[in-house]
C-alpha cells in the first residue's frame, strides 16, 4: 500500500513570480479598481455600433484565466455577431420569455423584476454587437482516437463558470464596454441552436457593446448593499 498523500507524478511546480506592489500603490489600484466597477450597470438598450472582435478576445481570455475546480475550465464563450443568428436567438429567447411572463412567473418573482422593467422584447439580442453566450460543461467529454468518447466528471462547475464570467464582465467594465447578464428561461434552445456538444449547457446570455444614446438604467439597481452589510470582520470570542 503507497502513501495515500504522497505526492504523485504529475504534480510538478514552477516559481510563482508574485510581482510584490507598494503598500500606497496596493491601494490606489484596488481604490481605481472600485470606481471603475462602481460604473458598472446592466444595460439594456444598446447602440448597433460595432465593438472590434479583439475586446471580446481580450475579455473571454481574461476569464479564462479564472480559478475552477481542479482546473477543469468547465467553460466556453461562443461569440456572435451575425446578424442573422443573432435575429433567431431573439426570436427564440421572446418566444421562451413571452411564456415565461404569461404561464411560468410567479407573484413573488414578478414582484422581485418589477423595479427593473423588464419585459419578454429582447432588442439588446439584435442591437448589441456582440452577444456572448457562456456555456458551462456539465462533465467532461474527451475525443478518442478510435473516435469514440470518455466521459468524466466536472467539480463546482456552477461555481467555476460564475467566477469567469465575473472577470468577463469586470473585463469589459475596464474596457470601457457595457453588457447585460441575461438568462432567458429555459435557455435550452441555445444548445441547438449554437450547435454545442452534449455536455455543454448554456449558463448565462451577455449581449455587450456601447450603450444606446438615450439609455436609462432602473434606479433600483443603484441600491447596492453598504459595506457593513456585506462584509463582517471575524474575531476569535
Ligand atoms: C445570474 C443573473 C441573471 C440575470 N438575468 C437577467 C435577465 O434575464 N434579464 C435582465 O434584464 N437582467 C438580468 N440580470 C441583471 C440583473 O437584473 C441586474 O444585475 C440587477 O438588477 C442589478 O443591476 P446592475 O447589474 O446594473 O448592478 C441578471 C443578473 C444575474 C447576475
Amino acid at each position: 500500500m503507497g502513501d495515500p498523500f504522497a505526492n504523485d507524478a504529475s504534480y510538478v511546480t514552477v516559481p510563482l513570480g508574485h510581482q510584490r506592489l507598494a503598500p500606497e500603490e496596493s491601494l490606489a489600484r484596488s481604490r481605481a479598481f472600485l470606481d471603475t466597477m462602481r460604473r458598472r450597470r446592466s444595460v439594456r438598450a444598446f447602440s448597433t455600433e460595432p465593438v472590434p472582435f479583439a475586446l471580446i478576445e481580450a475579455a473571454v481570455a481574461a476569464a479564462g484565466t479564472a480559478p475552477s475546480g481542479a482546473n477543469q475550465q468547465p467553460w466556453t464563450f461562443v461569440a456572435v455577431g451575425d446578424p442573422d443568428l443573432k435575429a433567431r436567438m431573439r426570436a427564440a429567447a421572446e418566444g421562451e420569455e413571452r411564456d415565461f411572463y404569461t404561464d411560468h412567473i410567479t407573484p413573488e418573482w414578478r414582484a422581485a423584476l418589477a423595479p427593473l422593467g423588464t419585459d419578454p422584447v429582447k432588442t439588446h439580442l439584435t442591437d448589441a454587437p456582440w452577444v456572448v453566450v457562456v456555456f458551462a460543461h456539465a462533465f467532461g467529454l474527451e475525443r478518442l482516437p478510435d473516435g469514440g468518447e470518455r466521459q468524466f466528471k466536472h467539480y463546482y462547475v456552477a461555481e467555476s463558470v460564475g467566477i469567469a464570467v465575473g472577470l468577463f464582465l469586470a473585463s469589459l467594465t475596464h474596457a470601457g464596454l457595457v453588457a447585460l447578464t441575461h438568462t432567458p428561461s429555459p435557455m435550452a434552445f441555445l444548445g441547438a441552436l449554437l450547435d454545442r456538444p452534449r455536455n455543454e449547457r448554456a449558463y448565462v446570455v451577455i449581449p455587450v457593446g456601447y450603450p444606446a444614446p438615450d439609455a436609462t438604467v432602473p434606479a433600483h439597481a443603484l441600491e447596492k448593499k453598504s459595506l457593513e452589510q456585506i462584509l463582517i470582520q471575524a474575531t476569535s470570542r
